[in-house]
C-alpha cells in the first residue's frame, strides 16, 4: 500500500471500526482515551512479531519443555508528549514490563517545525528495540526529530507506531530513516493548510486530555 518496504499499514477491520468511532467529533474524552489504548494494543500484537526472544525451560504438570519468551529488556517504549502518552497503557496491557522513556515535542503552530522540550530515556535503551509512540504522523517532523534523538543515544533498532498518518508524514520519515520500521493503523488523504490530517480526528492531545 506504500512504496516503502519499512512501512506497514495494518488496515484491520477491527482497527478500522475503532478508528471510525475515534474520529467522530461526538466521541468524548473517556471513550477517546479508551479507544486509543485499545487500538494500540491491537497494533502491539502486530508490531511485536519481530522483537528478540529467548528460550526458557518450563516445568508443566507433565514434563519439562523448552519455550519462547520475549527477551529481558527487549523493548522500551517512548511516547512523544503529549499525545503519545495515551498509547502507553495500550502497550502495557499486552506487555507490562516494557520500560518507558519520554520525549517532549511540540509543533510550532505557524511553521509546523518540531521543538523538543524534554527527553528522559531508560538506561540501556540502546540495547532494546525502542518503540516510539505517537498517534498522529502529520508532516513527520516530530517523529523524524524524535528518531534522531534515539539514534543520537545509540539506538539501532527503532520502530514507530502511529494510529493515523498522512502520506507526506510517511514519506518524510521513511526517506529520512529507511532503517526504522513504521507501523500505521490507517493512511489518511492529506494535510490541511494548518498541518492537520484530513479526515483525521482533530488534535489528538486536546481530545485525550480535554484541553480544548
Ligand atoms: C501532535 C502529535 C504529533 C505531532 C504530529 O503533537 O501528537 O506529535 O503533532 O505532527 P507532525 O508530524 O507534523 O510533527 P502537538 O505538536 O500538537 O503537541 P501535543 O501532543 O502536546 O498536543
Ligand atoms: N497533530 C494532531 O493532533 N492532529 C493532526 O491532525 C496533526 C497533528
Amino acid at each position: 500500500m506504500t512504496d516503502y518496504p519499512n512501512v506497514t499499514i495494518l488496515d484491520h477491520p477491527l482497527i478500522r471500526h475503532k478508528i471510525a468511532i475515534l474520529r467522530d467529533v461526538r466521541t468524548g474524552m473517556k471513550e477517546f482515551r479508551e479507544l486509543v489504548e485499545e487500538i494500540t494494543t491491537l497494533m502491539v500484537y502486530e508490531s511485536f512479531k519481530t522483537v528478540p526472544t529467548k528460550k526458557v525451560m518450563v516445568q508443566t504438570p507433565l514434563e519439562l519443555t523448552e519455550q519462547t519468551m520475549v527477551a529481558d529488556n527487549a523493548v522500551a517504549v517512548v511516547p512523544i508528549l503529549r499525545a503519545g502518552l495515551g498509547m502507553v497503557n495500550g502497550v502495557h496491557t499486552l506487555f507490562p514490563t516494557a520500560r518507558v522513556g519520554h520525549i517532549g515535542m511540540y509543533r510550532d503552530e505557524e511553521t509546523l517545525e518540531p521543538h523538543e522540550y524534554y527527553c528522559k530515556l531508560p538506561d540501556g535503551i540502546e540495547n532494546s528495540v525502542a518503540i516510539l509512540l505517537d498517534p498522529m504522523l502529520a508532516t513527520g517532523g516530530s517523529a523524524s526529530a524524535a528518531i534522531g534523538f534515539l539514534k543520537a543515544r545509540g539506538c539501532k533498532n527503532i520502530m514507530l507506531m502511529s494510529i493515523i498518518a498522512a502520506p507526506v508524514g510517511i514519506q518524510t520519515v521513511a526517506e529520512a530513516h529507511p532503517d526504522v520500521k513504521i507501523f500505521v493503523s490507517t493512511l489518511d488523504r492529506q494535510l490541511n493548510e494548518n498541518g492537520y490530517i484530513l479526515p483525521g480526528l482533530g488534535d489528538a492531545g486536546d481530545r485525550l486530555f480535554g484541553t480544548k
